[in-house]
């Protein structure tokens, strides 16, 4: 009965998908390439097939609020209000499909959580802060640095490594930050070792 109301739950979830292709394609590239790259997360840190499935799963939830923003403000190339920043702030929250599991649902609504309580839209501190959302934070800032937005242009791997462990230990949960790079790079994403010498934040 459970896995029948989580499978309509992933139906659900693909027809929104399907909905929103034309309007919120950058978004659902993005989703598509977190689930792909947390799954493979999982397993390098060796969690089982349940654990692999919510992880997958999260990430291909996580940004589900976006498809209630209009693509014109989310996409947008100029500054944006502080009324449209505040609405995009609140995406975590903001979307609902009934029938996910409470770990998936987690790394969607704190997925922009840090560490140290200075994310949205909650504040959530550390232990509050699922271990899978703490996970799904590091997969969700890689991916946004590495590919070009209709704001940025795309990061390399140098820069995004130095940019995301000025942030070691506040933002992002340290373990899970230096096994994510060691994966990326395990898993041939990047050619080069990264130097964990590097001036760690803590
Ligand atoms: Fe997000
Ligand atoms: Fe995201």
């Amino acid at each position: 009965m459970e896995t029948a109301l989580h499978n309509k739950a992933m139906v659900k979830l693909g027809m929104m998908f399907f909905t929103h292709h034309q309007e919120h394609q950058e978004t659902i590239y993005h989703t598509l390439r977190c689930a792909k790259m947390i799954k493979g997360f999982g397993s390098y840190l060796g969690y089982d097939e349940l654990d692999i499935s919510l992880l997958e799963k999260g990430a291909l939830l996580h940004d589900i609020g976006k498809f209630e923003v209009c693509g014109e403000t989310l996409y947008a190339s100029r500054k944006l209000t502080n009324t449209e920043f505040a609405l995009i702030k609140k995406h975590p929250i903001m979307g609902h499909i009934e029938g996910f599991e409470p770990e998936a649902l987690a790394m969607k609504e704190q997925h922009h959580e840090y560490l140290d309580g200075s994310g949205y839209p909650l504040g959530l501190k550390g232990a509050e802060i699922h271990p899978f959302a703490q996970m799904l934070t590091i997969v969700d800032v890689y991916d946004a640095l590495k590919y070009a937005r209709s704001y940025k242009k795309s990061w390399n791997n140098a820069e995004i490594f130095e940019e995301m462990m000025r942030y070691r230990g506040t933002r992002f949960n340290p373990i899970y930050l230096d096994a994510f790079f060691k994966y990326l790079f395990e898993a041939s994403f990047i050619e080069e070792p990264f130097d964990f010498s590097y001036k760690k934040a803590n």
